[in-house]
């Protein structure tokens, strides 16, 4: 199965991720972990993608971003699908991914488009804290560790990223608006896009997203 989560910075794409991937036993794929990731090791494509600024909310240019995913996408654990989050950001992402698919004669199962009113995607932001760690993301109201600021996992003392400063937030989110919003109606056109309401609670998004995958008209 192979499917693509889209929607706004904060709407909780990576909360619904980790639980999509266990249940299906696919990897998620996220292409901001990934850069966070390189970013934090110092390596020399870490050191590459601090240029372009992504702590600012900026984006990476779409021809670094695709030869990551095309890397990422050719690993052993992906020969039976995979979970894409962040990626196609914009519309040559989406191009350079359906030319990808069809070169594998693969095929995208679904793009599942997470969508919430902006005054909870706000308040998202607000509480997130993120382990340095391991990733797992937590929310200080909606989903805390068991232990105030340190992750349930490794016991690391839990952070905010960077790029969730408000001036920040607002930048991510008109460059969504402008980059990544598009998307939809590219999506939707294909007949591929389904709306998910992701302003519930997570286990209740998540219940929609398992409902509508369930019930769709393709092999998985
Ligand atoms: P990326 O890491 O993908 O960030 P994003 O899209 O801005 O989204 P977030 O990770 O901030 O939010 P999310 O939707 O995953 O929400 P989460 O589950 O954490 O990208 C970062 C940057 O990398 C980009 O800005 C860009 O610069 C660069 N980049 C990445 N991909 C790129 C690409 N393809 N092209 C170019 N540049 C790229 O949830 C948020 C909070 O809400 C958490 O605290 C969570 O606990 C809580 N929460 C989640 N769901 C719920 C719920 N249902 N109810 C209540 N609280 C909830
Ligand atoms: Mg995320």
């Amino acid at each position: 199965m192979i499917l693509v989560l889209l929607g706004p910075p904060g709407v909780g794409k990576g909360t619904q991720a980790s639980r999509i991937s266990l249940h299906y036993g696919i990897p998620h794929i996220s292409t901001g972990a990934m850069f966070r990731d390189a970013v934090a090791r110092g390596t020399e494509f870490g050191r590459r993608i601090q240029r372009y600024r992504i702590d600012k909310g900026e984006y990476v240019p779409d021809d670094v971003v695709i030869e990551a995913v095309r890397q990422r996408i050719h690993e052993p654990d992906c020969a039976t699908g995979f979970l894409l989050d962040g990626f196609p950001r914009t519309i040559p992402q989406a191009e350079t991914l359906n030319r990808f698919l069809a070169e594998e004669k693969l095929r995208l199962n679904a793009v599942l488009n997470l969508a919430a009113p902006i005054d909870d995607i706000v308040k998202r932001f607000s509480g997130r804290r993120v382990c340095p760690v391991d990733n797992a993301t937590y929310h200080i109201e909606y989903n805390p560790p068991l232990q105030p600021g340190l992750c349930d996992e490794c016991g690391a003392q839990l952070e905010q990223r960077p790029d969730d400063d408000p001036v920040i937030v607002k930048r991510r989110l008109d460059v969504y608006n402008e980059k990544t919003a598009p998307l939809v109606d590219y999506y939707e056109t294909s007949g591929l896009l389904r709306t998910v309401d992701a302003s519930r609670e997570p286990e209740t998004v998540f219940g929609q997203i398992v409902a509508l995958l369930e019930g769709w008209q393709w092999h998985i």
